[in-house]
């Protein structure tokens, strides 16, 4: 009894059985393993038509369709709600994405504690911990989560039946890639076994109203990164951020069909559970150095303005090519500010190697962050404090190619953030003209540091 089929995944070529190349495409190793659809009223095979015997369905315009009003499932966790868009809408699917360790079961815990101590019915499905390690980590995080009624399963049909009787309204899935779908003969985590789980419980969630947040772990190989393939599926995407090591992990919004996608959330870890960071921008101020290699950039997270400290280091380099290396801002954007630098504001690193860090483990990817980086790089190889007067200095503004200084959205936000800890005037495209321009305010005449 078949009942799987393998579909490719870059042309849609459907095989009865795996092939390492794709009969339709030629592209090798494109073959995902499904579940072959069920055949109704003994239709024809995929997507059967019914032999124009059906009837054409009633359309409405858009102002007539009715709006039911939700209540949202708040989870008492405020920078969670707030990412989400207000909390959890019943019904919903949300996929939470993050590293090993960063801190998801610890997340979805803490809300489900939350939720079922304001009465909500809840369920933890875990595929990777046992009840017994899942109540080690719930003794820490509070009494609320100790409350979590629990299932530690694998097997995918028992999780759905144990939905079905138990009638949450809340359920964690934690992680979707240790579900097994026994119909399919894949491995626990492959793409075609991922796929399967998730559509099967979306299906359950949405006839049953229950809201499930799927955990699915982000591995850097990419193998078994379900999560990728789940995007579409699923009504939000948030990804959990920021390294291991460090204490402050930031919760984002990939995809949100029920809010903005620019929200934020900033924790920090600790030894009862995630924090919330209700003031980043105080932590992140309050650490700077004010040292050569060390400016402040007012980012915007989403709506809300934040001040991080941007590093660099610059030093000789025994390589060709000599190293780049950065954390928190994307390697391509490092490499046309240093462009830039050499070739418009005199300032060349051909020989030398490039550290660049945003710190506390924050991720900046907006344009705006770009004077920041040529700030510290250009301070560092200088060995000159980029200061105004006694405090460290706060800037923002995107870097043109012909070494022009371009405004950035939320101007007067950013400034104003800045001013809230006394960091202004803040270096911008509305004070200096081009980079050249900045360079000179912020760190002086190349000729007078030579001196
Ligand atoms: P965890 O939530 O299990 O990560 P994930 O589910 O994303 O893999 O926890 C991450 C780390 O956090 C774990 O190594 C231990 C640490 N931790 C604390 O420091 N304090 C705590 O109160 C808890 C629960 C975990
Ligand atoms: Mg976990």
């Amino acid at each position: 009894m078949a009942k799987s089929i393998w579909v490719c995944g870059a042309c849609g070529h459907v095989e009865a059985k795996w092939h390492g190349q794709c009969p339709g495409c030629n592209e090798w190793n494109t073959l995902a393993e499904e579940a072959a659809p069920a055949r109704i009223g003994g239709g024809g095979a995929r997507g059967g038509g019914s032999g124009g015997r059906a009837r054409a369905a009633r359309v409405v315009a858009l102002r007539d369709v009715q709006t039911p009003q939700v209540e949202r499932l708040q989870t008492g966790i405020g920078e969670f709600d707030r990412v989400l868009g207000g909390g959890l809408v019943p019904g919903s699917l949300v996929l939470l994405g993050g590293s090993p360790g960063i801190g998801k079961s610890t997340l979805t815990n803490m809300a489900l504690g939350n939720l079922q101590a304001a009465g909500r019915q809840t369920l933890y499905v875990s595929g990777e911990e046992s009840a017994a390690q899942i109540r080690l980590r719930a003794a820490r995080l509070g009494a609320g989560a100790l409350d979590v009624p629990v299932l530690a399963e694998t097997d995918l049909e028992t999780v759905l039946a144990t939905i079905a009787a138990e009638r949450p309204e809340v359920c964690v899935i934690d992680s979707v890639q240790t579900l097994h779908a026994p119909e399919l003969t894949g491995a626990p985590g492959s793409v075609g076994q991922v796929r399967e789980v998730a559509s099967q419980i979306m299906r359950a969630a949405k006839g049953a109203g229950v809201a499930v947040l799927l955990v699915g772990h982000v591995t850097k190989e990419g193998a078994l990164a379900g999560p990728r393939v789940l995007e579409h599926l699923v009504d939000c995407v948030l990804q959990f951020e920021g390294e291991r090591e460090r204490t402050y992990r930031t919760l984002r919004a990939l995809k949100n069909r029920f809010g903005s996608t620019n929200e934020t959330g900033v924790f920090e870890m600790h030894q009862g559970g995630l924090v919330e960071v209700l003031d980043p921008s105080a932590r992140f101020v309050g650490e700077a150095t004010g040292k050569p290699g060390s400016v402040v950039l007012a980012a915007m997270e989403g709506t809300r303005p934040l001040l991080v400290e941007v590093q660099a280091l610059v030093s000789p380099s025994e390589l060709v090519p000599p190293r780049r290396v950065c954390n928190g801002i994307d390697r391509n954007r490092l490499a046309l500010v240093l462009a830039v630098l050499a070739r418009h504001a005199g300032v060349g690193t051909g020989t030398q190697d490039v550290f660049v860090n945003v710190v506390g483990g924050v991720r900046v990817d907006e344009p705006g962050a770009d004077l920041a980086v040529a700030l510290a790089v250009a301070s560092a190889a200088r060995g000159v404090a980029a200061s105004a007067g006694e405090r460290p200095l706060a800037c923002f503004g995107e870097i043109g190619l012909t070494g022009e200084l371009r405004s950035v959205a939320h101007g007067d936000r950013r400034a104003e953030e800045a001013a809230k800890f006394g960091l202004s005037p803040v270096l911008s495209a509305e004070t200096a003209p081009t980079l050249r321009q900045a360079l000179r305010a912020a760190l002086g005449s190349p000729a007078a540091a030579a001196a």
